[in-house]
């Protein structure tokens, strides 16, 4: 078993990483040999400030390790420091079809109507995030449930190349979308989901938000004026509150159920600061943490370029493969 995943270095680490990605991430460490990488050559992909991606980089980094990524368990490393990855993408973009990436909700979500105006690499980004699995021969990609599109096409491309050059060289990845809330949704609106680029730093928590940036976001939520009801079914039409259920849920670890059977029959006004409480208890180990590591770029530095070398060294037999097999020289 090999776990693969990444996160992209822009903005804070938020809750919907968190209980989306990061809480699978820390346990498949025990279970797995695992591979995290900040996906900073997908960072790219859409307009970037240099400054900004080293700081983020780096906050990002330490962000993982507050949150329980043990960097002496597990390979962490930025994308870009293994070569390897961006190699791979170009070979891969031979096998991918256009049609397959016009059919990705995740490019025409961030296209908009302004498709023609977008980067190339925005638009082969799902081959690069293939490359990033498939250089490492990852049997586990554990992921929100918004990944789940471009692991098909990671699979895909995976068995189409195989087909074509009569080749047993690629596994086939699975998506592991096993997190305690696989979708969390924005704060100010159900329908969208919470997403480091929403221009409304209160459609998010952040893991590095302070106990009154939390509760204050908590209770700006966007609720409805109805009480929480008896039942989940209950809750099918009123997304928002379904969100904040599933997010008490996921922190405390108790079923929806039971939560509900608590609540019945009260207001948010209640619900609340219940919330609110126990999101800045569970944070608050990592914010802390954070704020420890987050100014020591050396220890960071090293801790990355470390990971890089093993990476590196991981994923090497698998390129040599792919070009040989190709009837590249190299
Ligand atoms: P990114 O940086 O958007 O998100 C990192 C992880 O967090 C999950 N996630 C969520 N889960 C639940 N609710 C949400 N609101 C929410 N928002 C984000 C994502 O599903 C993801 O698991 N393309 C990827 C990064 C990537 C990658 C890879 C992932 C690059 N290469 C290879 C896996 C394997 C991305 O932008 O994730």
């Amino acid at each position: 078993m090999r776990v693969v995943s990444g996160i992209q270095p822009t903005g804070n680490l938020h809750l919907g990483n968190y209980l989306g990605a990061i809480v699978q991430w820390v346990k498949m460490q025990d279970e797995a040999e695992c591979l995290f990488f900040l996906a900073d050559l997908h960072a790219i992909t859409v307009h970037n400030d240099p400054a900004q991606l080293r700081t983020n980089v780096r906050e990002m980094a330490a962000a993982l390790i507050a949150s329980g990524v043990d960097p002496d368990k597990s390979v962490l490393f930025n994308q870009a420091r293994v070569p390897a990855h961006a190699e791979l993408a170009w070979l891969l973009n031979c096998t991918a079809r256009i049609g397959w990436l016009n059919r990705m909700t995740q490019f025409k979500d961030k296209a908009g109507k302004n498709r023609e105006g977008m980067s190339i690499g925005l638009y082969a980004y799902p081959v690069l995030q293939a490359a990033d699995v498939l250089l490492y021969q990852a049997t586990h990609v554990p992921v929100g449930e918004d990944q789940r599109q471009h692991l098909e096409l990671a699979r895909d491309v995976a068995e189409k190349f195989n087909t074509d050059f009569e080749t047993d060289l690629f596994t086939l990845p699975e998506a592991m979308i096993a997190g305690p809330a696989a979708r969390v949704m924005s704060l100010r609106d159900g329908s969208s989901k919470m997403s480091k680029s929403d221009p409304s730093d209160m459609s998010r928590i952040n893991l590095t938000d302070d106990a009154d940036t939390i509760a204050q976001k908590i209770r700006k939520a966007k609720t409805d004026p109805a009480p929480l009801p008896a039942t989940m079914d209950e809750l099918a039409d009123r997304p928002e509150a379904r969100n904040l259920i599933g997010i008490y849920s996921a922190l405390s670890g108790e079923a929806a159920q039971v939560i509900l059977s608590r609540f019945e029959g009260q207001g948010f006004g209640s619900f609340k600061p219940a919330l609110a409480e126990i999101a800045v208890e569970s944070l608050r180990p990592i914010t802390t943490r954070f704020n420890e590591l987050r100014h020591d770029h050396a220890a960071i530095d090293a801790i990355l370029a470390k990971g890089a070398d093993k990476a590196a060294a991981l994923a090497a037999p698998t390129l040599k493969r792919a070009y040989e097999v190709m009837g590249l020289f190299r």
